[in-house]
């Protein structure tokens, strides 16, 4: 089955930006193009009730506990949402969130039916170390050890990946520079390559890091750079507009 493109939205510690819930917001899925946002907590609720197809930024994977600030899978998805991020850098950074915690995380998800994105990337650090390889391995397999493969495979792949190299992400700098597309692309080859059998082909991998209208186009022709995962372009509506453009014009036949 083809990979259908998905970009999704990732609105970090942002509001939702202006004309958010218009009819013609860019932020509303399609046809063609799976769209999906990422906002903070407070806003998920009224976002879904606006049809948007809404997803949290992180999740605990315990139910309910003594966990002051978390907030648990199963209380994301009574609000609505489909999809949950996984492991984002600036979590791994900021709360220390470890490989085996977002693992879990993607399993309690998985769990309750809904899509975990898993976000993994490697430092400018261990890139120019010639460690990259290494660190993308580990983060992935640390997840994939943990989940049922079976499961996965027999509900049509509902997990996700999304590489996102720390050295690429803009951090709010607009003119931070793109992975280079075929950087991108050699990495996530290598990340398809390491998914067991039953989902290689299928599994979705976005690409995240200064994403931006300019080269959208070109990211994501790379034959495994299946959908973006967009920040500080997607605070700006239609520089975001144009990157779900650039999608829907690649799946067309
Ligand atoms: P960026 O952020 O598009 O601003 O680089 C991507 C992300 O952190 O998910």
């Amino acid at each position: 089955m083809p990979r259908t493109k998905l970009i999704a939205a990732n609105w970090k510690m942002f509001p939702p930006p202006e004309g958010w819930d218009a009819m013609d917001s860019p932020y509303r899925a399609t046809d063609d193009v799976d769209v999906m946002i990422f906002a903070p907590f407070v806003y998920l609720k009224t976002c879904v009730a606006a049809g948007l197809r809404m997803g949290a930024q992180c999740g605990h994977h315990e139910p309910t506990g003594a966990h002051t600030g978390c907030v648990s899978m199963a209380m994301i998805a009574s609000t609505g949402c489909e999809t949950v991020l996984c492991g984002h850098s600036e979590r791994r950074r900021d709360q220390g969130e470890t490989d085996e915690f977002v693992a879990a995380q993607a399993k309690a998800a998985l769990t309750l039916g809904l899509f975990p994105i898993v976000c993994i990337g490697e430092t400018a650090n261990e890139r120019s170390a010639g460690k990259a390889h290494e660190v993308i391995e580990r983060q992935l397999r640390t997840v994939i050890d943990h989940l049922d493969v079976s499961q996965l495979a027999t509900r049509n792949s509902q997990l996700a990946i999304a590489y996102e190299p720390l050295w690429a992400i803009s951090g709010g700098d607009p003119t931070k520079p793109a992975a280079k597309p075929s950087d991108a692309q050699e990495m996530h080859a290598f990340i398809r390559s390491l998914l067991p059998e039953p989902i290689q082909k299928e599994m979705l991998i976005l690409y995240g890091g200064s994403m931006k209208a300019e080269n959208a186009s070109e990211l994501l022709s790379q034959p495994d750079v299946d959908g973006g995962l967009v920040g500080g372009a997607s605070l700006k509506p239609e520089e975001f507009r144009a990157i779900v453009e650039a999608a829907r014009t690649l799946e067309q036949p």
